[in-house]
């Protein structure tokens, strides 16, 4: 048999993306993420992702302004989240606000080209406006229309909170949705190519990726992270936290990564703009806190001789936090970032298409006879 898991299968040539996991080193299309993330905005990444190169200043202009007309969401869909129960959790409405919004797509069953490229501009502006709306229908306030000439980190903030973010709390917002808008065949996408590989639509490639990414092994980690965080009184207490989770047999949320052997690169990137948060006024206690638990998992994990690194959930929980997201929006927060990655690889797969369809070893039984059901037991 393959290796459980699929590990290390290669089930797909992509342009997209490399994750080097030795090097702990991410590259979208021969671009490093520590530049895209210093030197682009998200918008600028959606286009190398679209289509392969970062855009002239007149390419990005035209696409900030499809993704701010494409970002209104009909009244339909919006009814449905209205009628979300309050405690639904917020991916579980994304994913059905995501299915919802392919029944009234203009371009919903055309499959051209053109029309691929359209119904993902699309998504992932809606992604963004439904994630908000979520929120404030829940908590009964109305939901916001976004606002013209903001970008779609702007007006993440501003349709959430009802004011246009600070200049920093943009660029933060900005730079998470950089790094978390492409990552190689991880699950949700793998899930995203294998409905695309049937020649399903787009609406359903995402809507099966977005399932994918809600676990909590996946994109719902850094939920988990920040109630590991609140869990946590000090940061004196973080070590006998973890070494009480790891003794139990427990996972420490927003650590390990099937391919990264050592730091996953987005880690730090999502620490600095944490650091900047504090020194802008921030609380110190987040990072206090992940310092420490980062610290007793070097420690434990080495003793194991099984070293395990942070991943990307690990300091985003607490930049997202910080910026005053409910904790159960931040998957919904990645997925919106996402959406850019996986419609962009179900583009791909239409491009070169083979149904993906692996085998499995059966273990069953063998050579059984039906009997009479009065003579079964
Ligand atoms: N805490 C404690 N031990 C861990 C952790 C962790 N976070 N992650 C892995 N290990 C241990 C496993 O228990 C296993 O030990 P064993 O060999 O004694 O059984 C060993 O390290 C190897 O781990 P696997 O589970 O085989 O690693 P796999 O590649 O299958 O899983 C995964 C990777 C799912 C990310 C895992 O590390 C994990 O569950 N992490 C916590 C959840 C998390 O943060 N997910 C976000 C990932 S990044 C992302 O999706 C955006």
């Amino acid at each position: 048999m393959g290796s459980k898991g699929l590990e290390g299968i290669v089930a797909a040539r992509t342009t997209l993306s490399h994750v080097y996991g030795e090097e702990g080193r991410l590259v979208y299309g021969g671009y490093e993420i520590e530049d895209l993330a210093e030197n682009a905005s998200f918008e600028e990444v959606c286009h190398l992702l679209w289509f392969g190169e970062l855009p002239s200043r007149a390419g990005l202009e035209d696409l900030k302004a499809k993704l701010a007309r494409d970002a209104v969401v009909d009244e339909r869909v919006l009814d449905l989240v209205r009628a979300a129960p309050r405690e639904a959790h917020p991916m579980s409405t994304l994913r059905t606000a995501v299915s919802a919004l392919g029944l009234v797509d203009p371009d919903a069953e055309d499959m051209s080209a053109g029309a691929n490229l359209r119904k993902s501009i699309r998504l992932t502006a809606q992604a963004v406006t439904v994630t908000a709306a979520i929120d404030r229908l829940r908590n009964g306030k109305e939901a916001l229309a976004p606002r013209a000439g903001l970008s779609l980190a702007a007006n993440l903030l501003y349709m959430l909170h009802g004011e246009v973010p600070e200049a920093l709390a943009e660029r933060i917002i900005d730079a998470a949705l950089i790094v978390h808008a492409e990552h190689g065949m991880n699950a949700s996408t793998f899930a995203a190519r294998v409905t695309a590989a049937t020649l399903s639509d787009l609406h359903s490639a995402t809507t099966s990726a977005i399932g994918t990414l809600k676990g909590p092994l996946h994109g719902g980690a850094n939920e988990q992270v920040m109630r590991m965080l609140l869990e946590i009184p000090d940061p004196e207490a973080a070590g006998p936290y973890v070494r009480g989770k790891l003794e139990r047999g427990e996972k420490i949320m927003g650590f390990g990564h099937r391919v990264y052997r050592t730091t996953d690169p987005r880690a730090p990137i999502l620490k600095r703009l944490a650091e900047e948060l504090i020194r802008r006024g921030g609380n110190t206690r987040w990072l206090q806190i992940s310092d420490r638990i980062q610290e007793t998992m070097r420690e434990e994990m080495a003793r194991k001789g099984k070293p395990i690194y942070p991943n990307v959930d690990f300091f985003s929980a607490s930049v997202y936090y910080t910026l005053g997201i409910p904790l159960d929006l931040f998957t919904n927060v990645f997925a919106c970032a996402r959406m850019a990655g996986w419609t962009a690889h179900v583009m791909e797969q239409y491009s070169d298409n083979r149904l993906i369809r692996p085998a499995s070893e059966y273990v069953g039984p063998r050579g059984r006879k039906v009997r009479p059901i009065e003579e079964r037991a």
